[in-house]
């Protein structure tokens, strides 16, 4: 895997040495990223006798004017280690002062980072607010260790062994590999609805929580298609993006491509009315009110539910309340083998926000209610949990052919 080292400026830089020449033993390829701070602890000439290639530290140098960009591009993943509570914070915060953060920002894989730092520095609401912003956003945390730190002080602060940290890297390796037989179709965003040439109806869905589905699934090795109504969001790397812009048009396009997916996850808001004879022309403003009659759009889901064949079917429900009867009602009604029940109307969770707070509805009978978080990391946890329930229900029909053999 090509992988690359972020290090930070602190006193565990040292060990940064030791944990790039672990990762150069396992295999894999090295890249170093220093900041200016690094430096000062440990000469980039270590790093580049360690793995072969000159550690990158300076945004502005010539060759690397645009560099950053190539390089995030050009790697699997991305593992920050040590990182202090000044990187902590500039990460948080999407700064880019140097080539680093610069390249933190540029880069859309996996990311590790390993805190170091002095333990009441650790402890600092400000660094542990920074630290949950880092969490929610999906990328895996290695904790620091407790013990005695070298300024002189004992408590948690002190860098992971390089072992555990490329036991981490190896962990979101694996994880990172186990939809590569999947062929996954995800619907995102909103419809739009015409009412005139000029209007349209439509809804509060940015698109983010099916793109950070779409997002995970290539990040961990599926063959991805996203039919997407309009967003201002760029389109996933290593996705076919699909863009649609009413109901029926995302109907079309879903059952066009539906063939080969292995997974449905059906994530887009769409529209549950649309316009009956919406006029060719704009309707001219006058002083008499006007009436819109709305016909129902064909309901995707359900249409999916009766043709789901042996695929996985992942449904979503946005409620305002009664959420984990109505994701199960859902469930039933519509055939899934989960739906994603999520509270929408609140201001840090459904539309638009960053965050989602979902419970999942299984077939199995199981209800997974999750904790506030990234949608990233919320897109994740549902492949982890699709994973887990395709292979109870294989497990069964197993079962159910053995007990065929017994009979
Ligand atoms: O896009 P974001 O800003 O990130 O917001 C994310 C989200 C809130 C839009 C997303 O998490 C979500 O809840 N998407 C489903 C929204 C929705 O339409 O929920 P619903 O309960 O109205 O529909 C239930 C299910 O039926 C959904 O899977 C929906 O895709 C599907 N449906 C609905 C209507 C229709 N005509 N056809 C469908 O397939």
């Amino acid at each position: 895997m090509k992988i690359l080292l972020g290090v930070g400026g602190g006193i565990a830089a040292y060990k940064a040495a030791e944990l790039a020449r672990l990762l150069m033993q396992q295999g894999h390829e090295v890249q170093v990223i220093m900041t200016r701070a690094a430096e000062e602890f440990v000469r980039p000439l270590t790093f580049a006798a360690l793995t072969g290639r000159k550690a990158l530290t300076d945004l502005f140098a010539i060759e690397s004017a645009i560099e950053h960009i190539s390089v995030a591009q050009d790697h699997d993943l991305l593992v920050i280690a040590p990182a202090t509570a000044d990187l902590m914070a500039k990460l948080a915060h999407g700064l880019a002062d140097d080539f680093l953060t610069t390249l933190y920002l540029a880069f859309t894989g996996p990311v590790a980072i390993a805190p170091a730092m002095n333990v009441n520095m650790w402890q600092h609401a400000a660094t542990q607010a920074n630290l949950e912003t880092l969490r929610r956003r999906g990328h895996r945390i290695v904790e620091p260790d407790s013990g005695y730190l070298a300024c002189g002080m004992t408590g948690p602060g002190r860098l992971a062994a390089p072992e555990e940290i490329a036991e981490a890297i190896a962990s979101e390796t694996r994880k990172r590999r186990d939809l590569e037989d999947e062929t996954i179709l995800i619907t995102a965003g909103p419809t739009q609805e015409p009412i005139d040439p000029v209007r349209f109806l439509s809804n509060r869905s940015s698109g983010k929580m099916g793109y950070a589905l779409a997002e995970a699934a290539a990040a961990r090795g599926a063959r991805v298609v996203l039919i997407s109504g309009p967003v201002n969001l760029a389109p996933p790397r290593g996705v076919e993006t699909v863009p649609v812009r009413t109901a029926i048009e995302m109907r079309d396009k879903v059952f066009e491509r539906l063939a080969p997916a292995t997974i449905v996850v059906k994530a887009a808001a769409v529209a549950d009315f649309h316009v009956a004879n919406a006029p060719g022309q704009k309707i001219k403003k006058t002083a008499a009110r006007i009436s819109l009659e709305l016909d129902p759009t064909p309901d995707i889901l359900a249409e999916l539910g009766r043709k789901k064949g042996d695929r996985l079917l992942i449904g979503f429900a946005a409620e305002t309340q009664n959420l984990q009867q109505e994701a199960r009602r859902k469930l039933e009604s519509k055939n899934c083998d989960m739906v994603v029940g999520n509270l929408v109307g609140g201001a840090d969770s459904g539309f638009e926000s960053d965050y989602n707070q979902v419970t999942l509805a299984l077939s199995s009978g199981e209800n997974i209610p999750l904790p506030l978080a990234g949608k990233r990391e919320v897109a994740d946890r549902i492949f982890d949990e699709a994973l887990k329930l395709r292979l109870a229900l294989h497990g069964q029909q197993i079962t159910l052919l053995t007990d065929g053999l017994k009979s």
